[in-house]
C-alpha cells in the first residue's frame, strides 16, 4: 500500500506527486501562500491524482466564499470522477467537500471528523474539520475534535506543531487559557511561521485583556508570521483590536490600511475583518474617513451571492457605514429568503443572522430600543452562527453603546459588569463605565 510520509494511505502511486501534495498541504496548515497554485502545478503533471483534487476542493470549500464556487465545483467533479479508484480515506475527503458545497456544513465537518478518527495522522482532515467547527461555532468541538487524534501524535513528528496550534485555538475557545497559551507557544517555537498558532495565542491575550502583551506578541513576531501568509490580514485585525482598546486610533487606522486591507478585500474573510474593525470604531464615534468605501463593493457583490449569516452581519455594518438604505433592505430580503430554506446557513439566518442584522440596522438609524430588543436575546446563542468569541464580541460592543445612548442605566451597567468581569482594566470598558456612571448621576439628580 502506498502511503504519505505520515502513513496515510494514498491510492495514487507516484511518490513525487505524493510529496508535492504533502508540501502543499503543509502550506495550508500554516496558511502560507499559495496552496492552490502549488496543487495546480502538481495536478498539471498528475491529472488523475484523486487526493490532490480532493485537497483542492476542501481548501476552496472552507474558504467559505461564493467567489470560489466555480473552481470548487470543478475540483469536486474531477475528484468524484476518480472516486472509484480512490481509497476510503480519500472518498471521505471528497464526500465532505461535496457536503459543504451543497450547504451541509454540519455533515461535511462530521465527515472530515470521521476521516480523522479513522486516520488520526490525516492532518488535513483534522484542519478542515476544525474550520467546519469554527464556522458552526462549535467551541468545544474546536478543542475535542483535535483531542481525539492527540494520542497518535508525539513530539518530534513532522506536523506535530500544527496539531498543537489547532488544539491551542480549541482550548482558547473553551476558556482554558493557560493550556491554550502553553500549547500555542510551543507550536510557534517549533515553527514561527505557523500563523494559526500565533493567532491562537493572540486570542488568549485578547480574551484575558493582556493588551500590552498582545501588541508585543503580534508586533514583535510579525516578521516571522506575516510574510507570504494568506491569513495575515486576520492577525493584523487582532493587533488592531489591542490598539483600539488602548485608544490608539491612528495606529488602528494604519493597521486597517496596511494590514487588514493589504490583500485588497478580494475574499469574504478579509471583508469580515475590514467591516468588523470599522464598525467598532464607528460605534465608539471615531471618524474612519472614506474607509467604508473600501469594503462596500465586496459586500454589495455578496448580497445575493451570500454564503453565511455571519458574513451578512458584516455586510450590514458596511451598508450602515455608507448609509446605503437600499443595500440594507436588499440584504434583509436576501437573508429572509435564506432563512426560509434548509441547511446550516438557513438555521444560522433564522436563529442569529436576521435578528442581528435587524438589530444593527436599528442601531444605524438611531433606534436604540429596537436594537436592544433584537440583540439582547442573541447574547446566549450567537455562537450558533459561527465565528470566535472575539469576533462575536461585536454584539456586546454594540449593545453596550446602544444601552448608554438610550440612557438605560441598569442594562448598561449589567452588560458592563459582564465585560469588566472579563477585562477589568480595559480602557474601552472603563470609558463606557464612566459614561454609564454619568447616566446614573443624572437619574439620581
Ligand atoms: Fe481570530
Amino acid at each position: 500500500m502506498t502511503t504519505d510520509s505520515l502513513g496515510n494511505p494514498v491510492s495514487y502511486r507516484d511518490q513525487a506527486a505524493i510529496a508535492g501534495l504533502e508540501a502543499t498541504v503543509v502550506k495550508l496548515h500554516g496558511y502560507q501562500a499559495d496552496p492552490i497554485a502549488d496543487i495546480d502545478a502538481v495536478l498539471a503533471e498528475h491529472p488523475d491524482f484523486a487526493m490532490a483534487h480532493a485537497f483542492r476542493a476542501g481548501a476552496l470549500a472552507t474558504a467559505a466564499d461564493r467567489a470560489f464556487e466555480p473552481e470548487l465545483l470543478r475540483s469536486l467533479a474531477a475528484a468524484e470522477a476518480l472516486a472509484p479508484q480512490a481509497n476510503e480515506r480519500e472518498r471521505g475527503h471528497i464526500a465532505a467537500a461535496r457536503a459543504w458545497a451543497r450547504g451541509d456544513i454540519t455533515g461535511a465537518t462530521e465527515l472530515w471528523g470521521r476521516t480523522a478518527m479513522e486516520h488520526p495522522r490525516d492532518l488535513l482532515a483534522v484542519q478542515l474539520g476544525q474550520i467546519g467547527d469554527f464556522m458552526l461555532g462549535y467551541s468545544h468541538m474546536l478543542r475535542d475534535r483535535v483531542a481525539r487524534v492527540l494520542p497518535h501524535w508525539h513530539r518530534g513528528m513532522p506536523g506535530h506543531g500544527f496539531i498543537l496550534g489547532m488544539h491551542a485555538f480549541g482550548l482558547e475557545e473553551c476558556g482554558d487559557y493557560a493550556r491554550a497559551e502553553a500549547s500555542g507557544r510551543e507550536a510557534v517555537a517549533l515553527n514561527p511561521r505557523d500563523g494559526w498558532a500565533v493567532h491562537a495565542v493572540a486570542h488568549v491575550l485578547e480574551m484575558e485583556g493582556r493588551t500590552g502583551e498582545g501588541i508585543a506578541w503580534l508586533g514583535d513576531t510579525a516578521g516571522s508570521w506575516a510574510p507570504g501568509n494568506m491569513f495575515a490580514f486576520h492577525n493584523w485585525w487582532h493587533l488592531g483590536l489591542f490598539h483600539l482598546d488602548r485608544g490608539e486610533i491612528a495606529e488602528v487606522l494604519r493597521l486597517f490600511d496596511e494590514g487588514v486591507a493589504g490583500g485588497g478585500f478580494g475574499q469574504a474573510l478579509e471583508l469580515v475583518d475590514g467591516a468588523a474593525m470599522l464598525w467598532r470604531l464607528h460605534v465608539l464615534g471615531h471618524d474612519v474617513g472614506g474607509r467604508w468605501s473600501r469594503v462596500m463593493p465586496g459586500w454589495a457583490a455578496r448580497i445575493e451571492d451570500r454564503v453565511f449569516a455571519f458574513n451578512d452581519l458584516h455586510a450590514m455594518m458596511a451598508f450602515i457605514g455608507t448609509d446605503d438604505q437600499a443595500a440594507q433592505r436588499a440584504l434583509l430580503a436576501s437573508l429572509t429568503r435564506a432563512a426560509e430554506g434548509e441547511g446550516t446557513d438557513a438555521m444560522m439566518a433564522r436563529e442569529v443572522g436576521l435578528p442581528a442584522c435587524r438589530g444593527f440596522a436599528a442601531f444605524g438609524r438611531g433606534d436604540y430600543a429596537a436594537a436592544i430588543t433584537e440583540l439582547l436575546p442573541l447574547r446566549g446563542k450567537a455562537n450558533r452562527f459561527g465565528g470566535s468569541h472575539a469576533q462575536r464580541d461585536v454584539l456586546s460592543w454594540t449593545l453596550v453603546e446602544a444601552a448608554i445612548r438610550l440612557g438605560d442605566r441598569p442594562l448598561a451597567e449589567g452588560l458592563l459588569a459582564e465585560r469588566l468581569a472579563a477585562k477589568p482594566e480595559s480602557p474601552v470598558n472603563l470609558g463606557w463605565a464612566r459614561r454609564s456612571a454619568a447616566l446614573a448621576e443624572r437619574h439620581a439628580a
